[in-house]
């Protein structure tokens, strides 16, 4: 047969598995140092000065006055829907992170799923356009795998309905949209700092605005309702962050330049070894954006390599590369939205659909040389020229 690749009955490439978002750990000794530091002083949460100098510096680089560290970014998404006023309805993109859907609905407002471009993978304004009613409050805009959303016709379109725009900007730190660094478009946008994401605080979240109104509303909601004097105005939650978070997340923001030198060398190493393989199509930025490169994605398409994403997967993973197919399904798709669709989602989403059946997740990051790249585009050339003998193993 000429093919040493395990599902075929060879020896798996890799002893230890590649995974996709394995954490990048900046530099241990200062994150430890400040751990140290923070349990010397006794303050280990609530205001404590790491958090101070992390919302300041994330402040600083969004270019926006207000930042507001969380403990996730779903609960950031949470307090933000809350504080930003959205109720009724809310048009979203279905193919994102499911997070993004259920913080709406877990606050009581309808998520409105709307389809998206697939050529950039973000929300098709013009179909958004489609599904507002009167009931919509607001748009939640998403910066698919870090790559900016169209802020500007966005920014417009909302503006005409008079609605709040807030973005999921979970992917997307250290991206910019026509020179304009994420983190300042919309009325607010919420980073995740997941072990798993590019700049990483263990878990971790932040809300960044320029809107003096909702940074004190979200500040408040953010701690129990509770202001100056601890008097409580609102109803709030817990959500803030921890001194030893803010000890990772700073060390990590202050080496994010590094780790986007580190990423878009593997993700050049992945541009040049997938080239020439026949139905693969490496994502790239749209154009005007510029992005983290934490996710590696491809496109499989089936007639083109004679092979189904699935099937793709499947090998890789026989190699002990952990190839991952977000965002499928689509959320729209997912069982606790796929009921409501006569109030959630207007079908069909052919786009968000097309799209979620093709993907796949490729690891990157400080986790995985460049050699390690180079192995894994020879495994997909590899199966793809062995496509017939692949597929009949994975049914087998
Ligand atoms: C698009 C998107 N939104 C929200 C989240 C939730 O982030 P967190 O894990 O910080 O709660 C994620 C996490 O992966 C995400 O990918």
């Amino acid at each position: 047969m000429g093919s040493e690749l395990a599902i075929l009955g060879g020896e798996p490439a890799f002893a230890e598995a590649l995974h996709v978002g394995r954490p990048n750990i900046p530099d241990e000794g200062l994150v430890l140092e400040r751990i140290r530091q923070a349990i010397d002083r006794r303050w280990l949460t609530s205001f404590g000065p790491l958090v101070k100098e992390f919302e300041e510096e994330l402040a600083r680089q969004a270019g926006v006055k207000h930042c507001i560290a969380t403990c996730n970014a779903t609960i950031a998404l949470q307090v933000l829907i809350r504080a930003g006023g959205l109720r009724g309805e809310v048009v979203m993109p279905s193919f994102t992170f499911i997070a993004t859907a259920h913080t709406l609905r877990w606050e009581g407002v309808t998520p409105v799923f709307c389809d998206i471009d697939e050529e950039t993978g973000n929300i098709d304004v013009a179909h958004a356009r489609k599904v507002i009613t009167e009931r919509t409050t607001g748009i939640m805009g998403v910066h698919l795998w870090g790559n900016p959303a169209p802020t500007e016709e966005l920014a417009a379109l909302a503006d005409e309905h008079g609605l709040r725009l807030f973005y999921d900007s979970a992917h997307a730190i250290g991206g910019t949209r026509l020179g304009r660094p994420v983190g300042g478009f919309g009325d607010a946008e919420v980073y995740s700092f997941h072990a798993t994401k590019f700049v990483n605080a263990f878990e971790g979240g932040a809300i960044v605005t320029d809107d003096d109104a909702l940074a004190e509303r979200v500040r408040l909601t953010h701690n129990y309702g509770r202001g100056e004097g601890n008097h409580v105005s609102c109803v709030g939650t817990n959500a803030k962050m921890t001194e030893v978070a803010a000890a990772m997340g700073l060390t990590s923001l202050e080496n994010m330049a590094y780790l986007i030198d580190v990423n878009r060398e593997r993700f050049d190493r992945y541009a040049a070894g997938l080239a020439d393989v026949p139905g693969i199509r490496l994502r790239r930025p749209s154009p005007g954006n510029t992005v983290n490169h934490q996710y590696v994605v491809i496109e499989v398409d089936t007639p083109g390599t004679g092979l189904s994403r699935d099937d793709l997967v499947a090998t890789l993973q026989a190699e002990n590369v952990l190839a991952r197919t977000h965002f499928h399904p689509s959320c729209h798709r997912t069982e606790p939205y796929v009921h409501e669709q006569a109030v959630s989602a207007p079908l069909p989403l052919p786009h968000s659909e097309a799209l979620s059946d093709r993907v796949v997740q490729l690891p990157t990051g400080t986790g995985v040389t460049l050699d390690q790249v180079d192995q894994v585009c020879a495994l997909i050339g590899r199966a793809v020229r062995h496509a017939p003998a692949v597929t009949k193993a994975c049914l087998a």
